[in-house]
């Protein structure tokens, strides 16, 4: 695990970015594993700002979502499909074919788990974005005594529908439930970038490089994989100490 701290929260966008572009130039047809939430925000302006000064193409790429609520559909503002089209894909070149995202519409959710996972092992995802939940949640993997490898339906859990409450009139409007890759389908990508920023996950960052492994804490298991980088901020990393790794 490769884990580098930044002094300022742009500087680590600016890097975060830079990875992204690089894959791109050199597999101008890799597949893009992105996530929502604010953490990834800045990282998704500094691409369509390359992009806009032409110094990458995203033309040939692919690209998958983590997760998706249920009961929203794509137009709805608060659903990740228009979150992602706000935020990069609207700005950006990406073709509408090669972007997928879970409906979280489908009249068979488990049906729809089933073909988002077949796209999947379809398209081996080259580099996985990744934010954590205070919770220690990755996609909306929640902790529990068990974890699913694959996409499936999740109950949110309250604390992640509270944390969420902010994009949303109030907390009863957050949806109840999710489709989400799962932990094995997230460990399948060839490397991951983890990115965390902020004080308030100063905590969770450490149980999840420096704790045991456990299900209580679904990020502890990106310890298991061979090709993480995770980029901190100093209030994000305050409690990592290099000695614990
Ligand atoms: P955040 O969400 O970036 O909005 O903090 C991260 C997450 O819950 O995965």
């Amino acid at each position: 695990m490769k884990i580098k701290r930044f002094d300022d929260k742009a500087a680590l966008y600016a890097y975060a970015a830079r990875l992204i572009t690089q894959l791109l130039q050199e597999k101008p047809d890799c597949t893009l594993g992105f996530a929502t939430g604010s953490t990834p925000i800045g990282i998704y302006e500094q691409l369509v700002s390359l992009y806009s000064q032409g110094r990458v193409s995203f033309a040939k790429a692919l690209s998958f979502n983590l997760d998706e609520y249920v009961g929203l559909s794509g137009s709805h503002p608060q659903s990740y499909r228009q979150y992602m089209l706000q935020h990069l894909f609207r700005h950006t070149d990406f073709n509408p074919r090669n972007i997928y995202i879970p409906d979280g519409m489908a009249a068979d959710l488990e049906a729809e788990c089933q073909r988002y996972d077949s796209l999947l092992e379809e398209h081996p995802i080259d580099l996985q974005l990744l934010g954590i939940g205070h919770n220690g949640h990755i996609g909306f993997n929640e902790p529990g005594h068990a974890l699913t490898a694959r996409t499936h339906l999740v109950t949110l859990e309250p604390e992640t529908r509270a944390a969420n409450a902010r994009f949303f009139h109030s907390e009863d409007e957050v949806p109840r439930q999710a489709i989400t890759m799962g932990m094995g389908s997230i460990l399948k990508a060839r490397s991951i970038l983890l990115v965390v920023t902020g004080a308030d996950k100063a905590a969770v960052v450490s149980e999840a490089l420096a704790g045991s492994i456990s299900t209580a804490c679904p990020a502890s298991l990106l310890q298991t994989h061979a090709d993480v980088t995770v980029l901190l901020d100093r209030d994000a990393g305050r409690e990592l100490h290099d000695s614990s790794l």
